[in-house]
């Protein structure tokens, strides 16, 4: 089974978790998949939020409403994706540079799916490198303070967020306390925020295999 197969095979098995209501859906290529099997059976929810411009027009592509956050009260779940899940469900995020919105959208749901294959299951968060939103006049002050921090900061070149920001991408960092990181690095000034999802991280885990789709639950 390839790469995108399980990614496919776990998409469409969180379908079964939209069981009503208004959804929040994640960004990225897993997110994706969802959507389209979402989209077979879309008469069973009112309609999803979305947690970027790109993940808004799929799901608009595909005939399902997307509302405004503000406009709705607590969703009953939010599938996404990661880039690196633990044992213990804390993440890192935002490899399509979506995590501040990610994280708003998860923050309003009840239940965090994650859906990712087996490669993004690690003991150690930090191989693959942080990404982290900051306000462009703050970037390199920020940058310095994340040395500080013992990473290795480097802009994402020619990427613009959502939400007009800058990613620094911080390459080198073991990330043994994910919750205290998380905190750390939001504290510093000029940070949106970052991809660590620790303080609220998945509350199921969609695991793709080559024996297909295995289910953790908190
Ligand atoms: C988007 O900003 C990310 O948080 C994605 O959820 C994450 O990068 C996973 O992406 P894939 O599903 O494409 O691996």
């Amino acid at each position: 089974m390839t790469q995108d197969e399980m990614k496919q095979a776990v998409a469409r098995a969180a379908v079964d978790y939209a069981k009503g209501g208004i959804i929040g859906v994640g960004t990225g290529s897993t997110a994706n998949h969802f959507i389209d099997a979402l989209a077979e059976v879309k008469g069973r929810i009112d309609g999803a939020v979305a947690s970027s411009e790109a993940t808004a027009t799929r799901l608009k592509g595909h005939g399902i409403p997307v509302l405004d956050l503000n406009s709705v009260g607590e969703l009953e779940i939010y599938v996404d994706g990661a880039d690196e899940i633990t044992e213990h469900f804390a993440m890192v995020k935002g490899g399509g540079g979506a995590l501040t919105r990610e994280k708003i959208v998860a923050a309003c749901s009840k239940q965090f799916i994650c859906i990712a294959d087996e490669s993004k299951l690690v003991g150690v968060l930090g191989t693959f490198p942080l990404p982290v939103e900051v306000i462009p006049m703050a970037r390199s002050y920020v940058a310095r303070e994340l040395v500080k921090l013992g990473g290795q900061p480097r802009l994402r070149e020619g990427f613009t967020t959502d939400n007009g920001n800058l990613i620094l991408d911080v390459h080198g960092m073991s990330i043994v306390d994910p919750v205290s990181l998380e905190t750390a690095i939001n504290q510093i000034v000029g940070v949106v925020t970052n991809g660590l999802f620790a303080r609220r991280g998945a509350d199921v885990l969609l695991l793709g295999t080559p024996s297909g789709v295995k289910t953790y639950k908190k």
